[in-house]
């Protein structure tokens, strides 16, 4: 297995059996969807693990105490459309006051370069700690292309979360943005002549709207 020093696979047994379920062809569109929420939460954990905490009085009913709370800057999902927003649900239950970005790209059918067709970013991204969301990172073109309009917006500690990655995606990713996590729940064999990561679990955005 090649080592892509940015990328953590996230291995707990719950996201793995989770994703089992998610993968297989026979699992409902209700039940998708509600796996994806359940992943989410899981990965984004792990995402969220190194967030800064610093340390403030409060009151409990009995004493003064010194208590850690989140640090410094605050939190920006941005999602990759239309499947990136499958993953925000669980992300915001994790960080409700976080800031939602979307990013909406298209490949062009001649030059197969992602086209950006929608954008829509918090105005104070630049301050905000940025966690992009993308399911599926199969060629990796979409999430360089949304993490180069992030960073150009003045990001700049910014994460990626996935489900799942083909090694083809990681590759042109990590490439690209050598300074960006990448947050996987499993690294696939490969991406096909379509498109597709294989094994895979399908298209996730036709699996979690139903539009298939
Ligand atoms: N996007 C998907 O939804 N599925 C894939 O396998 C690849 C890209």
């Amino acid at each position: 297995m090649i080592e892509y020093p940015s990328v953590v696979v996230v291995s707990h047994p719950l996201v793995q059996h989770k994703l089992t379920l998610m993968r297989r062809a026979s699992t409902s569109t209700a039940n998708f969807r509600r796996l994806v929420r359940e992943a989410s939460l899981l990965i984004g954990y792990e995402v969220m693990r190194n967030l800064p905490l610093e340390m403030v009085e409060i009151e409990t009913p009995l004493e003064t105490m010194q208590a850690p709370r989140l640090a410094g800057k605050k939190l920006c999902f941005v999602s990759i459309l239309r499947a990136g927003n499958g993953l925000l649900e669980g992300m915001v239950e994790l960080v409700p006051s976080a800031r939602i970005g979307h990013v909406g790209l298209y490949r062009d059918p001649h030059t197969l370069e992602p086209v950006e067709y929608y954008v829509k970013l918090p105005e104070d991204v630049a301050e905000r700690i940025v966690i992009v969301l993308d399911p599926m990172l199969a060629t990796g073109h979409s999430a360089a292309a949304a993490v180069d309009r992030v960073k150009h917006a003045g990001a700049s500690q910014i994460s990626l979360a996935c489900l799942l990655a083909a090694p083809e995606g990681l590759r042109v990713f990590t490439e690209a943005h050598p300074d960006v996590p990448v947050f996987t729940a499993s690294i696939d064999r490969e991406l096909d002549e379509h498109g597709y990561i294989r094994p895979g679990l399908g298209d996730a955005g036709d699996r979690l709207f139903g539009t298939k």
